[in-house]
Formats: C-alpha cells, sequence, structure tokens
C-alpha cells in the first residue's frame, strides 16, 4: 500500500522518481510549477518540445541535471473552462498508469494554487493522489511476471497550502476508498470459472469480517422460504446455487439524532450467457463483469468503518449465474418476485432486474429504508443511450437524484439522469403476468428502470444507477485502463459521508 504526504511546496526540492505537474492548455507552464527556478527550467523545455498540454496528453522531461527527482510528467489538462474534479482526477489516473509502468519507488503530485484551479485544497489533494492510485492499479494475478507494480511505496502530495497538516485526514480517506477500489476491481477481473456465487459470498465474508461488519449469507432454502423466485428462476440453469450476501454498518455513536439507513443492491451475475435467450459469442467474455454491482456495494460497505459513516448501511448483493440448461428457466415461464408480483419472462437474457426486484422489494418490506439505491450493469440500451463512460441515473425522487447528482459531480464520475415516464410502462404490460420482463428496443434503458420500480413500495426514496458502460471497459477508455474500473463506489461513499 502507498504512503500518501502532504509536504509544502511544488516538490523541487524532493528526492523522487517521478513529480506530476498539471497545465492547462493556453499556459506557458504548469500552474503547480510555483518554484520559480524549476518554472523557469520547465518552460523552456516545454516550449521546446511545442508542449500544448491538450487533454490527455503529457510531457516527460528527466531534468538538466539541476533538479532532484529523477523525471518530471507534465500531464495536459486541456482547456481552464472545461477543468473540474473529473478533469483532475482523470488526468492523475493518467500519470498514474504511466508511473506504474516506469516502476516508480516515490512519486509525488503537484497541486495548483488554488486561485489557479478554483478547487479547495483538500478536494484537489483527493483527486490527484486518488487519481494516481487509480491508475497505478493492474489485475496481474494471472501473469507470470508483473508489467506494472501496484503503486509506489510513498506518493507526496505537494500543497501550497500554509499547513500540510490539513491534508492528512483527507488524504487517509484517499487511501481508505484507494484500498477497497482495489478490492472491486479485483473481483470484477476474475474469470467466472473462479469466481462463481459461493466464492463471491466467501470473499464478503471474510472481507466483512476483517473490516469488522455484519455479514449474513441466505443460501437457496432460506430464498424458497421467502419466495425469492427472481433469484430462483435465474440460478436455475447454474451448477451453482444462488447466494444473497446481506452486510451491515451500524455507525458507533449516532449521535442525538438518529441515523438514517441506507440500502446498497448490487447485481451480482457473476457470468451473464444470456440463458437460454443466449447472447451471441462475440465479446461474452466480458459478462464475467456483470456483478460490477456487487462489487461496489461490497467495496462501498468495506469502507464505511473507516471512514465513519454517520449512517446504518446495509449491502445487498444479489448473486447467480446466469447459465442455459436443461433445467435453464425459458422465455414465457412465469415467476413469481418476493413482493408477490408475477413476470413474465421475454427474455433470460433480461436477467438482472429479476435478481434486484427480489432485492428491492425485500429492502423495502424489512427494512424501511430511508435511502434506497440499486447498482446494476443493467442494459446495453443505456451504453447506447449516453455511451461508454456514463451512468445512467434513474429514480423516483427529485431531491434523491439531485443530491446523487452532486454527488457524482464531487467524486468525478461521470452520471446523467433517464427519465422514468409513466407511460412507457406500456411496454413492458404482460397479458399474462403482472408485468414482463422486457420491452421494444427503444428506450431499453428506461423500461429497465420502470420495471424495477414496480418492486419499490411508494414512499421509498429509490435510485437506480445503470453502470454497464463504465463498469468494465473492454479496451481501455481515455484515461481508464483497460478492464475494471470500480465504478460507483466513490459516488456512493461521497454521497453517504454527506448525510451526517
Ligand atoms: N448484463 C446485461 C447488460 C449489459 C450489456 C451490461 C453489455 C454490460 C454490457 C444484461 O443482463 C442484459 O443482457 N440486458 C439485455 C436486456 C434485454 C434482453 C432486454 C440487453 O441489454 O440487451
Ligand atoms: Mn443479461
Ligand atoms: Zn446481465
Amino acid at each position: 500500500m502507498t504512503r500518501l504526504v502532504p509536504l509544502r511546496g511544488d516538490l523541487s526540492d524532493e528526492k523522487a522518481d517521478l513529480i506530476v505537474h498539471f497545465q492547462f492548455e493556453g499556459d506557458d507552464s504548469p500552474a503547480s510549477a510555483t518554484d520559480p527556478r524549476f518554472r523557469e527550467s520547465i518552460t523552456a523545455v516545454l516550449k521546446g518540445d511545442g508542449f500544448e498540454a491538450k487533454a490527455d496528453t503529457s510531457l516527460l522531461w528527466h531534468g538538466d541535471g539541476r533538479q532532484r527527482a529523477v523525471r518530471y510528467l507534465v500531464q495536459g489538462l486541456g482547456r481552464r473552462e472545461s477543468f473540474g474534479l473529473e478533469v483532475l482526477h482523470r488526468a492523475a489516473a493518467a500519470a498514474g498508469s504511466k508511473g506504474s509502468g516506469l516502476k516508480v519507488r516515490r512519486a509525488g503530485v503537484a497541486l495548483a494554487p488554488p486561485s489557479a484551479w478554483g478547487l479547495k485544497p483538500e478536494e484537489a489533494g483527493r483527486m490527484a493522489a486518488g487519481g494516481f492510485l487509480y491508475g497505478c492499479y493492474r489485475f496481474e494475478k494471472y501473469l507470470s511476471s508483473a508489467r506494472g507494480d501496484g503503486g509506489p511505496a510513498e506518493l507526496m502530495v505537494g500543497t501550497q497550502k500554509a499547513d500540510p497538516g490539513q491534508f492528512r485526514d483527507p488524504l487517509r480517506e484517499t487511501r481508505a476508498v484507494d484500498r477497497v477500489l482495489r478490492l472491486a476491481r479485483d473481483l470484477v477481473s476474475e474469470h467466472a470459472g473462479y469466481l462463481h456465487p459461493r466464492r463471491v459470498a466467501e470473499v464478503a465474508r471474510r472481507e466483512a469480517r476483517r473490516a469488522g461488519i455484519e455479514c449474513r449469507i441466505l443460501g437457496e432454502a432460506e430464498m424458497r422460504r421467502l419466495g425469492m423466485g427472481g433469484m430462483l428462476g435465474v440460478a436455475r440453469g447454474s451448477e451453482h446455487p444462488a447466494v444473497l450476501a446481506h452486510l451491515r454498518y451500524r455507525p458507533r455513536r449516532a449521535g442525538s439524532r438518529k441515523a438514517p439507513k441506507v440500502v446498497l443492491v448490487g447485481k451480482g451475475v457473476t457470468f451473464d450467457t444470456g440463458g437460454i435467450s443466449l447472447k451471441q459469442a462475440d465479446g461474452m467474455e466480458t459478462m464475467k463483469a456483470d456483478m460490477s454491482g456487487s462489487a461496489a456495494v461490497l467495496a462501498t460497505m468495506l469502507a464505511l468503518p473507516g471512514l465513519k459513516v454517520p449512517a446504518e448501511v446495509h449491502g445487498l448483493l444479489m448473486i447467480v449465474e446466469n447459465m442455459p440448461d436443461g433445467r435453464a428457466f425459458r422465455p414465457g415461464d412465469i415467476l413469481r418476485i418476493y413482493n408477490g408480483k408475477t413476470v413474465e419472462i421475454k427474455s433470460t437474457d433480461a436477467e438482472g432486474r429479476l435478481i434486484l426486484a427480489d432485492g428491492l422489494s425485500w429492502a423495502c418490506r424489512n427494512l424501511k429504508p430511508d435511502y434506497l439505491v440499486d447498482l446494476a450493469t443493467l442494459t446495453g440500451a443505456c451504453m447506447v443511450a449516453l455511451g461508454p463512460g456514463c451512468t445512467g441515473v434513474m429514480g423516483n425522487d427529485e431531491r434523491f437524484v439531485r443530491r446523487i447528482l452532486r454527488a457524482a459531480a464531487q467524486a468525478g464520475e461521470r452520471m446523467w439522469q433517464l427519465p422514468l415516464y409513466p407511460e412507457y410502462r406500456e411496454h413492458i404490460r404482460s397479458d399474462v403476468a403482472d408485468v414482463k420482463n422486457s420491452g421494444i428496443r427503444y428506450g431499453g434503458a428506461i423500461t429497465a428502470g420502470l420495471f424495477l420500480q414496480e418492486f419499490v413500495e411508494p414512499g421509498v426514496p429509490w435510485i437506480h444507477l445503470d453502470i454497464a458502460g463504465p463498469a468494465y471497459y473492454e479496451n481501455g477508455y481515455g484515461y481508464a485502463p483497460k478492464g475494471a474500473t470500480g465504478h460507483g463506489v466513490r459516488t456512493l461513499l461521497q454521497f453517504l459521508r454527506s448525510l451526517s
């Protein structure tokens, strides 16, 4: 694990393997280079190279012998007008990714003065350090020799603030978040031959015990007793029985007011073949990532004790494998969800909403949440609507939606609202059951949201996050390395921290 060290100044006097600076397009030097001598040297180098500091570009400089670090990386931020926390996170991640390839032991990120960035210093520090660590991550468990190094032993954060000690808490949090993000990304990256439903439950139990939160595992017998027909139906074609992991975090001291209760429900399909409505072979391997929602919920839960979140938080991991088989559920079948509603199966590939329906309705009836959130790699249609880098946000409570969107902006994750038009409910009307599990091709992300809404009790503020795009990048995407991202964790933690 990387040690994070706040220091005063732009780190130009520090010995290091790599120091990162950030520069706006149109500037002749990085706003973070505040030491006059260093600034003079780097300005000449940048000019000589014709560096323009466009977004996603960088310049690596080995110094001219007068500096103490081995290398300096100037990372372009693009235009000042489009700058924000997300841009900084992404630039820092790109720098981290390069640093990881260079096997850097001691690194630093230099922050610009608050006036240059218009960001709170602590937030800037969190984004720059968090982004750098984020970019260092690689999934190399199955490589005979590692290509990256997972991150430096030490990362300095250079601040213009008089008292770098004020960074201690934000950086401690950054480190805690980085730890759980790595866990989420490891789980999503694991292949489904290894990470089958029981394994996910084992990891949840082990990590929950380590973190000091409660964890209860429900098996199929329990689900049968409860009437969770969605979970049991989807799991029928698999060798592996369905599992539900219920995690619970309670704040140490609730204070005078009663702590709000939040329930997070994660889609945990360890592999989605589509079932009898089989997917095409091309790209199917990425469906090992169809448990990203559950991984994000687990990671979020594990970070809560360290962040002293002032809410009671429950995590429900709905874990199944969706396989075709002689015993598998089929199109035309009718399943009964926990709350008694029946569902006509149009496509066994619209499985996520079936398991979430059990989770959402169970949560409403048994936990009475003040806030209910589900995370799911639910629809390809959401990627068609918003592209690969953005989560679709739907909900039954506008104030709650706005809160989540604000948390996402502060966390530097891209999220955008989609409407839950009631008239689209027509698309999932069934002649033989209360609802059917898929509609027409158009507006597929929205009809999935409307389906879920059928299983949320009126009056319970609820948000659905369709993370199908940003959970996993098959080819890498901008700054994001190939593979699992842990998307959603930072937004959820930001939201939960705001509940005091
Ligand atoms: N897990 C998929 C959605 C998905 C697709 C996530 C691509 C990430 C990348 C989900 O279970 C699914 O198959 N959805 C169907 C729904 C349809 C049958 C109504 C889809 O999107 O095609
Ligand atoms: Mn599917
Ligand atoms: Zn799926």
